[in-house]
């Protein structure tokens, strides 16, 4: 082997090492996937092969990432992209990095949506939740929106990538039209939360794809109330929040996420 080929399971504990000294809260986790996607093979290849090598491009690669998540900026960012679902969506810090609570969210309008209807979900950032329906229940119409024009950037991106068949238009609030189900992870974060969340989002994620006033509840508020009367909605949001939003809904329930939180509420407007 040549001098300039490291081994993964060596690059993969040092870059771990790194991450540690500086308090990243997974440096193995994220030495693991900064590693598999600088050799170019997925993380559970990179675990069953930790005597792969690493020529010298890939191991510079990984310095300057490694170098790059010390200062806390997320994996996501750094390596492009994020599994969702079935699907990857391609990333970067013009648009939140979606998270796995959200899946749920995603669970439920495979459920609720009628055979062949027509869904809409608002402020789709990656386009993550409309392109994962659209993934599992093609037989759906469906499109999607967000005020932030970079994002609907990102999330054609993403669709055109996938293939996946998904209008996505610009603007706030939910576009004309008639929807069977309309589904939103909308910013939910109270205004004097924002200091107290980790470097990771306070430094890299859009501020406005997260803070929602002084409740954290305005957005929410806003598209329920622009929302017309009677539709099937189903909203993510904050456990705290749940009571307020079943509020703001008739016939509404709340379903918890993996970790048994209140995270998705169901109603009609
Ligand atoms: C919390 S992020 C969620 C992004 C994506 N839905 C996800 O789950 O990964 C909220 C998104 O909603 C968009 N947004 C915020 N308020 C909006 C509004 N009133 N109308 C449309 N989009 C909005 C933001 O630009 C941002 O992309």
């Amino acid at each position: 082997m040549s001098a300039s080929v490291a081994l993964a399971r060596d690059a993969v504990a040092a870059a771990a090492d790194s991450l540690a000294a500086v308090g990243v809260e997974t440096p193995r986790l994220d030495a693991e996937v900064l590693t598999a996607a600088a050799a170019g093979v997925d993380r559970l290849e990179l675990i069953a092969q930790p005597e792969l090598g690493l020529d010298a491009t890939a191991s510079r690669t990984l310095m300057g990432w490694v170098r790059r998540r010390t200062r806390r900026e997320p994996v996501a960012y750094i390596i492009g992209r994020r599994a969702f679902r079935r699907i990857e969506v391609a990333v970067d810090s013009r648009v939140l990095i979606p998270r796995p609570e959200t899946e749920l969210l995603v669970e439920v309008a495979i459920e609720l949506a009628p055979p062949g209807g027509q869904v809409h979900d608002v402020g789709t950032g990656s386009g993550a939740i409309a392109l994962a329906v659209k993934d599992e229940r093609p037989d759906l119409t469906v499109t999607a929106s967000d005020r932030s024009a970079s994002a609907v950037d990102v999330a054609r991106r993403n669709a055109e990538r996938l293939g996946l068949d998904v209008e996505i238009s610009g603007g706030g609030g939910l576009p004309p039209g008639e929807y069977d189900l309309v589904v939103a992870n909308l910013p939910y974060v109270r205004l004097d939360e924002w200091a107290a969340l980790p470097p990771e989002i306070q430094g890299y994620e859009p501020r406005e794809a997260l803070i929602a006033g002084e409740d954290g509840l305005e957005e929410i508020r806003a598209l329920v109330a622009a929302v017309p009367a009677g539709s099937l909605v189903a909203l993510e949001h904050a456990p705290g929040q749940a009571e307020s939003v079943r509020g703001m809904l008739a016939d509404a329930e709340t379903r918890p996420d993996l970790a048994g939180r209140d995270r998705v509420t169901i109603g009609r407007s």
